[in-house]
C-alpha cells in the first residue's frame, strides 16, 4: 500500500463531505434555480452550506461565489478586478500559483513582486513597486510549495497606506481547512479557496468578493450566483465542501501541532543521518503539514520515482508543473539555483497521515539519497 504524502497537491476526499456530497446527490438533485419543491429543497441546502461556509471563513454567504476549481476562482478575482481598475496593472508575487500569475499576464500588464530565500514579501520591493497606481494586488495566504505563510495583514495595512485605491486578491487555496482564516478581518477586497486541497472533491472552488464589490463574470449564460457566474449551481459540491471545511476546523486545534511534530521529527532523523540535507525556507512562518527538502547531488527526477517505488508518494512541487516537468519557479524566486534546486521535494502531510508512516518515509528519504549520492 502506498503512502500519501502530497496533500498539498490533492487531499483524499473526507468521509464527511463524501456523506453530505451523497445525501445532495440522493435527496437534493432539483435545480435550485426551479421554483417547485424540488427546486426549493436544492436552493435551501445550497444557501445554507453557504451560509455555514461564511461562518467559517468570516465572511457572509453572498459574499461568496462557487466556481469550478482555485484556478477559476483566481481567475474570475483577476477578470473583475480588471474590469474595477482603470490601470491595466495588476502586481503579484514571483512565488504565486500559475493560476494567479497566468491570468493577471493575460488581463494586464504584470508584474512580480521579489521574495526573501524564505518566501517571504519582500515589502520594500512592494512598496516600490506601488510608487505607480495598479488595479490589484495578488499574494498567497501560504505558499503550495514551501508552506510558508505571509505576514497578510501587515502586508494589507501597508498597500492601503501606500495605495489606498488598489484591490488586493488573497489566494488562499493552502490556507483554508489548514489554517484559521477571517477574510473580513484580513481586509482584502477577494481571497480565493480551493476545495480538494481540504477534503472536498476535485473540481470546486470559492471566491470571497468582499460586500460591495462588483464581480464581472467570466462564464455568461443564465445569470446565477447574482450574474457573477453563470451555470447551475453544484448544491453537492458547496454542501461537501461544507463538510470538510467544518471538519477540518473541528480538528485544527489537535491536527496542527500533530503534524507540525510529525514533520519536525521527519527532519530530525533526516538531517542526523544526512548532514547536507536542507529544509527549504525553514525560517518563516510555515503551514504545519509542509516541509521542503533538499540535498545537494541528487536529482529529484531520480529521487522520486524511487520513493515512488518504495512506497512515499511525494512530489517535486506543484503538481501542475511536475507533469509538465518544469522546473519550480518558487525555488528560483528564493534564489535557490543550480544542482540544489533540481534536488527540492515537497512532502505535505494531512490528517490521515501516521507517524510509523513518516518514520518509513524518512528511512526511505535518507537510504534513496545516499543510494544516488
Ligand atoms: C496556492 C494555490 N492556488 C491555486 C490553486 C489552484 O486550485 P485548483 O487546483 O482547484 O485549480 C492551487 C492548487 O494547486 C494552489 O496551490
Amino acid at each position: 500500500m502506498h503512502c500519501y504524502l502530497d496533500f498539498n497537491a490533492s487531499s483524499p476526499l473526507r468521509v464527511e463531505a463524501q456523506a453530505a456530497w451523497m445525501a445532495c446527490q440522493e435527496q437534493h438533485f432539483g435545480n435550485p434555480n426551479s421554483t417547485h419543491y424540488y427546486g426549493q429543497q436544492s436552493r435551501a441546502l445550497f444557501d445554507d452550506a453557504r451560509n455555514k461556509i461564511g461562518d467559517l471563513l468570516g465572511c457572509k454567504g453572498h459574499e461568496l461565489v462557487l466556481c469550478g476549481s482555485g484556478t477559476e476562482a483566481n481567475a474570475l478575482a483577476i477578470y473583475a478586478a480588471r474590469q474595477l481598475g482603470a490601470t491595466g496593472r495588476i502586481l503579484c508575487t514571483a512565488i504565486d500559483h500559475s493560476s494567479v500569475i497566468r491570468n493577471a499576464q493575460m488581463h494586464a500588464q504584470t508584474e512580480l513582486i521579489d521574495v526573501d530565500a524564505n518566501g517571504l514579501i519582500n515589502k520594500e520591493d512592494l512598496l516600490e513597486k506601488l510608487k505607480s497606481p495598479c488595479d490589484l494586488v495578488a499574494f498567497q495566504f501560504a505558499n503550495n510549495e514551501i508552506g510558508t505563510i505571509q505576514a497578510v495583514e501587515e502586508l494589507v495595512a501597508s498597500i492601503h497606506e501606500r495605495s489606498p485605491g488598489t484591490r488586493i486578491l488573497l489566494d488562499a487555496c493552502q490556507g483554508a481547512g489548514k489554517h484559521p482564516l477571517n477574510f473580513r478581518q484580513l481586509d482584502v477586497d477577494f481571497a480565493t479557496v480551493a476545495g480538494h486541497k481540504f477534503g472536498a472533491p476535485k473540481g470546486c472552488g470559492l471566491l470571497y468578493t468582499k460586500l460591495g464589490t462588483k464581480v464581472e463574470a467570466l462564464i455568461h449564460g443564465g445569470r446565477q450566483q447574482q450574474d457573477r457566474r453563470s451555470g447551475t449551481e453544484d448544491v453537492a459540491a458547496i454542501a461537501a465542501m461544507h463538510a470538510a471545511l467544518s471538519a477540518s476546523y473541528q480538528e485544527y486545534e489537535q491536527e496542527a501541532p500533530r503534524q507540525q511534530s510529525l514533520i519536525d521529527e521527519t527532519w530530525q532523523t533526516i538531517k542526523t543521518a544526512l548532514p547536507d540535507a536542507v529544509w527549504i525556507a525553514q525560517a518563516a512562518p510555515r503551514l504545519s503539514n509542509t516541509i521542503s527538502l533538499a540535498h545537494p547531488g541528487v536529482k529529484n527526477s531520480a529521487l522520486i520515482p524511487r520513493l515512488d517505488l518504495a512506497g512515499y508518494c511525494v512530489s517535486p512541487g506543484s503538481a501542475c508543473m511536475a507533469a509538465r516537468g518544469e522546473p519550480s519557479h518558487v525555488v528560483a524566486a528564493l534564489g535557490i539555483e543550480g544542482a540544489l534546486a533540481h534536488s527540492v521535494i515537497r512532502v505535505s502531510i494531512g490528517a490521515t497521515t501516521r507517524a510509523e508512516q513518516m518514520q518509513g518515509f524518512s528511512q526511505a528519504y535518507i537510504k534513496e539519497v545516499r543510494d544516488l549520492l
